[in-house]
């Protein structure tokens, strides 16, 4: 069953199209991401889920529920961590789950069960007492992502929830959202970090000017499209280049380095690193981010 479908969703500001046509569905259990470059939609396609951002087209339907007829009962199965931070700075940690809790109706008694047992999952409980101000942003990125729970959600909704974090609260985070999903909450999330998206999403799209570029799961993905790995040519001189050329292969060339996507691209380096130049050549299996900037591009955004 489908919790999430979204049908030929549009949404323009002014002469911008910013969601061309967006047609997807998150199914129950599964964790699926929206990839994209900086201003590919991924945020207004979101915002457009929960009611926040008028749609200009498309349908869309949240646990088999019409958006447009059944919006607060939506709000009330979904749970929200948003791109930028909107904790209040007034209440502290603990307080801010408590209170958020009130938006759901949800007695005090059971808020507040339910937000002592959010700071133990996120291990938060030793700064409940805090002031926002004082939170680093690891913790308040914690703190986000547990008052998105304080509702119990059926669907988790994530725009880019370990971005600007140190790596460690990253870990820490991804295990948290593995943990979630065993238990069986569904998740949908916007990341830039190729290996978050690889790690956690059982589905993914991405999405480019507001288009779906691609839609599968990451490993398949890969494969399909990349390869299996990829050999890294750094500073390559013409005898490289004239060595691929004379084996037939096509390589990408970014001045520097040399990428050749290759599907068994053992014989291809040996022969290389043999005949021509060991120094500078990597073999390395295929990931997302080659599949990323392949359909994407290397140049820049916004
Ligand atoms: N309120 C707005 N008014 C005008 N243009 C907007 C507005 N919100 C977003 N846009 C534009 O719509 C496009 C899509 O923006 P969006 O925030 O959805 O991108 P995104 O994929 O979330 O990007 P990022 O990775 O940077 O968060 C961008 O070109 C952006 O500038
Ligand atoms: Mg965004």
């Amino acid at each position: 069953m489908a919790i999430v479908q979204v049908e030929s969703l549009r949404k323009c500001y002014g002469s911008l199209t910013a969601v061309d046509g967006i047609s997807f569905a998150v199914r129950k259990g599964e964790c699926f991401g929206l990839l994209g470059p900086n201003g590919a939609g991924k945020t207004t396609t979101i915002r457009m889920l929960y009611g926040y951002t008028p749609r200009h087209a498309g349908r869309l339907e949240l646990f088999g529920l019409d958006i447009d007829r059944d919006l607060r009962e939506i709000k009330r199965r979904i749970g929200i961590c948003q791109q930028e931070d909107s904790l209040d700075p007034d209440l502290n940690v603990r307080e801010n789950l408590v209170g958020f809790a009130r938006y759901f109706s949800i007695p005090r008694h059971a808020a507040e069960q339910r937000a002592d047992e959010l700071l133990h999952f996120f291990a938060l409980h030793s700064r409940a007492g805090d002031k926002i101000a004082t939170l680093s942003g690891g913790l308040k990125r914690r703190l986000m992502l547990a008052r998105a729970l304080v509702n119990t959600p059926d669907l988790l909704i994530l725009d880019e929830p370990t971005t600007g974090l140190d790596p460690q609260s990253r870990q820490l985070l991804w295990e948290k959202l593995a943990d979630l999903k065993e238990a069986g909450l569904t998740i949908l999330l916007t990341t830039h970090y190729m290996e978050e998206a690889a790690r956690l999403c059982d589905r993914l799209v991405i999405i480019d000017h507001g288009r779906i570029l691609v839609e599968g799961a990451p490993a398949a993905l890969v494969r399909e499209q990349v390869g299996r790995s990829v050999l890294e040519i750094a500073d390559p001189d013409r005898s490289v280049q004239e060595f691929l050329a004379h084996e037939g292969s096509r390589f990408e060339d970014l001045g520097r380095r040399l990428l050749v996507h290759l599907d068994d691209g053992d014989e291809l380096f040996l022969k290389l690193t043999r005949e021509v130049r060991a120094e500078g050549c990597t073999l390395r299996p295929a990931t997302l981010e080659d599949l990323f900037l392949k359909l994407t591009g290397r140049e820049l955004r916004e």
